[in-house]
């Protein structure tokens, strides 16, 4: 399969790039900056000139189209040009997918789309959170990624010859940040342990890049035309917290029952992604932090000499 992957130089790209090679797909990375490490074809398209991105798919003919490009941090650019970059990007990837009839195109939400951190409060309909649940934007890259997802839906109404998808990864943490590099927010996945203020934001949601990655195989294995115009939270299988959510979530989200929570669990469920598309993560802080940060948690791994 020849797959075409936008931002592939980027946290979660890096991995997609990896994970499709390893697959044996043709991929090509799109980015305006060189994705390191990747020794396939990588082209330098700037996606806010849709003339050319259609031009490529026209001449390539790519089977399938990742979508991962976008400003990925919500207040890093002025709202004005988060909100016109994202969706202006989404837009111009998927009408060309269209336009060139690709049969897959997967593109990245976010679960920001739920709402979750409002200045002016939020709190959830239900817990766990699944895609069932109501999207609630309260900034412009939220309400950028709930555009992708409408764009995504209206898409699949246009035509059945392209499966459209979304997917909403949780707090991607990839390999050189579970080393001790800072993660997108500019501290580490310790810190983030360490105090429960800093995930407490995003509901201490997390997911492994690679597993995040192996989502986006996954769909472009298995996605069909009924997962056409769907969208799936993709997570760890735990929340990135030492103690249970059931717990530690009334205390920054004040009266709100988490006792449906048990254990490590997490606050958004990937249920879905598991039963359609047969996903499953496979990495957790608990396999991935080593043996020094894991003990300071207290958690013991075999052969750590820790009691
Ligand atoms: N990292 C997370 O925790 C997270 C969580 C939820 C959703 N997402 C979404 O997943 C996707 C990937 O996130 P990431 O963390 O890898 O982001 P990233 O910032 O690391 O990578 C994004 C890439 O897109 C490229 N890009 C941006 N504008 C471009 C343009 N005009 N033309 C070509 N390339 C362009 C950048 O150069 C960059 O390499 C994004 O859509 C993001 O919103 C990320």
């Amino acid at each position: 399969m020849k797959t075409v992957v936008t931002g592939g130089a980027g946290r979660l790209g890096r991995s997609t790039l990896d994970a499709l090679a390893r697959a044996g797909h043709e991929v090509i990375c799109i980015d305006r900056v060189p994705a390191p490490d990747f020794a396939g074809r990588q082209i330098d398209v700037d996606l806010l000139h849709p003339s050319a991105f259609s031009n490529f798919v026209g001449d390539e003919r790519p089977d399938a189209i990742v979508h991962l490009a976008a400003i990925a941090v919500p207040f890093s650019a002025p709202e004005a040009v988060t909100l016109e970059t994202n969706s202006r990007l989404a837009f111009t990837v998927l009408d060309a997918a269209r336009e060139h009839g690709v049969a897959r195109v997967l593109a990245a939400s976010s679960p920001t789309v739920i709402g979750y951190g409002s200045p002016t409060g939020w709190a959830p309909d239900v817990l766990p959170i699944d895609e069932r649940h109501r999207t609630r934007p309260w900034n412009a890259y939220a309400l950028s990624k709930q555009l992708v997802e409408s764009m995504v839906a209206m898409f699949s109404r246009q035509q059945t010859a392209t499966v459209f998808g979304a997917f909403r990864p949780c707090f991607v943490i990839s390999p050189p940040e579970w080393a001790g590099e800072p993660t997108q927010q500019g501290h580490t996945v310790a810190d983030r342990l360490r105090d429960p203020s800093l995930a407490a934001v995003s509901l201490f949601n997390y997911v492994d890049a690679r597993d995040a990655a192996a989502f986006v195989l996954a769909w472009l294995e298995r996605a069909g035309p009924p997962q056409s115009g769907r969208v799936y939270f993709v997570g760890a299988d735990d929340a990135l917290a030492t103690e249970p959510l059931a717990t530690l979530l009334p205390r920054f989200l004040p009266g709100v029952d988490a006792s449906a929570l048990d254990g490590s669990s997490p606050a958004f469920s990937s249920a879905a992604a598991k039963r359609e598309l047969g996903w499953a993560p496979q990495h957790g802080w608990r396999t991935e932090l080593d043996p020094a940060a894991l003990a300071s948690f207290g958690v013991v791994t075999p052969g750590s000499g820790t009691s």
